[in-house]
């Protein structure tokens, strides 16, 4: 081996030549000059499925045994190094069949000659592992570099939590890993993780690093650098991760992806084929475990969500400006999202002083961006620059697609959209982001109802992913396909529903909190429910998230059902009487909790006056109550909720199962790593599920229509 390469050198000279020779041997084979280019080709980015990891190895075994060749180079597209494991392959023999990655990796790191990963584009997940491997790392500034298992509930399988952390030291390594995030080279530049970071012509760099490690393994014979040749201080690295596992949040406890991966940095302590049998074993756990499971789930229904159904899909309109009509919270919070995104946007208001109001929500969030350090003053500048505020109805005439955001009043909406048919131009798409009203009634208010939709925005507009996509009778599919695309541009997670009351996520969420109002009347308090809900994950219980919001809204429409409302349900009307008592949640200081204020906090706190409230009602019922435990708080929300979702997925206002835990996760607090109600109906026993939906049915009294789960769980 030294002979041959010392009869070589020196391979610098061949430098300049390097990029006029190309020869072709195998696919992703080629020769530099005495270099050896293997570059990966598995469009669109280079996942590390089976038959490219094979391609790997045989260029590797070819370039190993090649005599002109000194030095390899692995590289892959100007927008992929490579993304990672094939992510649809888990689970199937073919993740398993050899070479599995860590053959690939470990046939890297022993190549007696030193190969250099150039990467440009992503380098993700097992990507990155592959040039972590690698003995040298050449990166374009603008590449971007992570470890995102963990938002998969899993840890790196191939050396990821091991190689990093001896590369670049415990402390990058740990916020990298738990994290999950990718950063850019240049943001990692100096971290140890990359030997050269250039702005341009990467592959010539790394061709130059390789050529240099060649010459100086020709000259001196020194040992190339490997991760496998170093490991961390056992004291520090335990005493730190003892540290970390002290500092989990709730949510990371409830994962154990969090653990492990503290348990695997530790191995980083032992010699590298110590730490990476460790490192598979937990990885190979949580593969198996219900949180990895149910956040790949999510993965993959989030991608569905956001596709039309094939008798669906048309092409969108363009859109460029906006309308909004309404700027209140949600208003202003739309009109934020839209000047993000780069649209233009008109912001119609009934009076110059709601305008004024509107106008100052809107500039105060770009203030605080620009104040916080999170946004250039000249990027919100030129953003507020393109709102044109007004209380001009003919400015309507200007803009691709109108969203109303007034009063929930349908009486006010309509007669909104009558003013909309007038002033908007022939062929705009017109929205409503009502919360629960008939998107049929309002669209029947205008002389083009195949225009209209429902594009229903949760609060704050400006932070929450969900964008309920509703489609009313006769909505075109023109129409529902912009409705898609504007969700896209507005980086929301767009999900398409029918036309029912509350529409896919307030139904669910109304059964639910109902739910939750039944078990107070039967012996449970509030701290009870909130404190089960958010043990399982929620990331507020339901009667905190109700006093946040204000109990008057659910009181007003409480109140608008009274004449309509079966006199046999069983309705609670515990919301009712707090709200005679002026307890309308938060913003009064007082609702199922009270509120006090200290160091310019406000804690909440369990008060008697809701107690007699609850038990009064208990008693009117004639209930004797009785403890409930969490884990009966906990299954009678969950079965409510799937309850629900299987009467929408009948009744067809969701178009897959998979959607409704899009908008659960997306939009409700659904813990992301349980899946959602419908990932969790799957995991439980078929029987017992068909029987306990049918005691929840008995005990929710009449009214409660129990659904048929099955269509859910097939
Ligand atoms: P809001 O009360 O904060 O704002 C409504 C705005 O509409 C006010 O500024 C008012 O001046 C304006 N307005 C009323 N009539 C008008 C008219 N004829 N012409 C022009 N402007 C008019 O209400 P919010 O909370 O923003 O809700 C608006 C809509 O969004 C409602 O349909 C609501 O159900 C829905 N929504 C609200 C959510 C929330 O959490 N607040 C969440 C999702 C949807």
């Amino acid at each position: 081996m030294g002979s041959k390469l010392i009869c070589l050198w020196p391979y610098r000279n061949w430098l300049p030549r390097c990029k006029k020779i190309l020869s072709m041997t195998t696919d992703l084979y080629q020769h530099r000059g005495p270099l050896a280019v293997i570059t990966l080709n598995n469009p669109p980015v280079n996942s590390l499925g089976h038959a490219l990891r094979h391609r790997i190895v045989d260029a590797l075994a070819a370039a190993q045994a090649d005599t002109t060749v000194c030095a390899v180079i692995l590289t892959g597209s100007d927008s992929a190094f490579c993304a990672g494991a094939d992510v649809s392959e888990f689970g199937t023999p073919r993740q398993t069949a050899e070479p599995v990655l860590a053959t690939v990796l470990s046939q890297v790191e022993d190549c007696t000659k030193p190969v250099v990963a150039a990467i440009s584009g992503v380098a993700l997940g097992g990507g990155l592992e592959l040039a972590l491997a690698c003995h040298a790392r050449v990166a374009l500034d603008t590449a971007k570099l992570g470890l995102p298992e963990i938002l998969l509930g899993l840890i790196p399988g191939a050396g990821g939590t091991q190689r990093l952390p001896r590369l670049v030291g415990l402390d990058i390594a740990l916020a990298m890993l738990q994290s999950g995030q990718a950063q850019t080279a240049h943001q990692l530049m100096g971290s140890g993780l990359l030997d050269d970071v250039v702005s341009q012509d990467v592959l010539d760099a790394a061709c130059a690093r390789a050529i240099a490690l060649a010459d100086e393994l020709a000259v001196n014979k020194f040992a190339l650098p490997r991760a496998r040749d170093r490991q961390l201080d056992a004291t520090a690295t335990l005493a730190r991760t003892a540290q970390e596992r002290d500092k989990l949040s709730p949510s990371q406890r409830l994962q154990p992806a969090y653990i492990a991966l503290l348990d695997a940095l530790e191995a980083a302590t032992l010699p590298l084929d110590e730490g990476l049998r460790r490192e598979r074993e937990l990885f190979v756990q949580l593969q198996a475990s219900t949180q990895s499971r149910a956040l790949r789930h999510q993965f993959f229904a989030e991608r569905e969500a956001t596709r039309l159904p094939v008798q669906l899909q048309a092409t969108a309109r363009p859109v460029e400006t906006v309308a909004i009509i309404g700027a209140g919270t949600m208003g202003a919070g739309i009109a934020i999202c839209a000047l993000d995104a780069s649209l233009t946007v008109i912001l119609l208001e009934q009076d110059d002083a709601a305008l004024q109001r509107g106008q100052q929500r809107v500039s105060q969030h770009y203030q605080s961006r620009v104040s916080a350090g999170k946004m250039k003053a000249a990027v919100a500048a030129a953003a507020e620059a393109r709102l044109s505020p007004t209380t001009d109805w003919a400015q309507l005439s200007r803009a691709d697609l109108v969203i109303e955001a007034v009063f929930e009043d349908l009486a006010v909406k309509q007669a909104v959209f009558q003013k909309i048919d007038t002033h908007a131009r022939p062929g705009a798409v017109l929205a409503t982001n009502t919360s629960y009203l008939d998107v049929d009634v309002i669209a029947n208010m205008t002389k083009r109802p195949s225009d209209v939709l429902g594009l229903h925005f949760f609060s704050p507009a400006n932070v929450m992913k969900l964008l309920e996509v509703v489609r009313s009778a006769q909505t075109s599919a023109e129409v529902l396909a912009t409705g898609m695309a504007l969700g896209k541009t507005l980086k929301k997670m767009p999900v398409l529903t029918g036309n029912a009351f509350g529409f896919i996520g307030n139904r669910i969420y109304n059964a639910y909190r109902k739910q939750c109002e039944l078990m107070l009347e039967d012996g449970a308090w509030p701290e009870e429910v909130d404190n089960g809900l958010q043990a399982f994950g929620f990331a507020m219980g339901p009667f905190a998230v109700a006093d946040l919001s204000g109990l008057d809204i659910a009181w007003r429409m409480r109140k608008s059902q009274t004449a309509t409302r079966d006199p046999r349900e069983r309705y609670v009307a515990i919301l009712d009487h707090l709200c005679d008592q002026g307890r309308l949640g938060r913003k009064t200081g007082a609702g199922y909790y009270t509120y006090t204020e200290g160091e310019g906090k406000q804690a909440k706190v369990t008060d008697d006056v809701v107690r007699n409230i609850i038990a009064q009602a208990s008693a009117q019922r004639g209930i004797t109550r009785h403890t409930l435990t969490a884990a009966e708080i906990q299954r009678r929300a969950l079965l409510a909720m799937v309850n629900e979702a299987a009467l929408l997925l009948h009744e067809a206002v969701a178009s897959r199962a998979s959607d409704i835990d899009v908008v659960m996760v997306q939009g409700y607090g659904f813990p992301r790593w349980e899946g959602g109600p419908v990932f969790w109906a799957r995991q439980q026993d078929r029987a017992a599920l068909a029987q306990e939906l049918q005691a929840l049915a008995r005990g929710s009294g009449h009214g409660f229509v129990v659904a048929d789960a099955s269509v859910l769980l097939d």
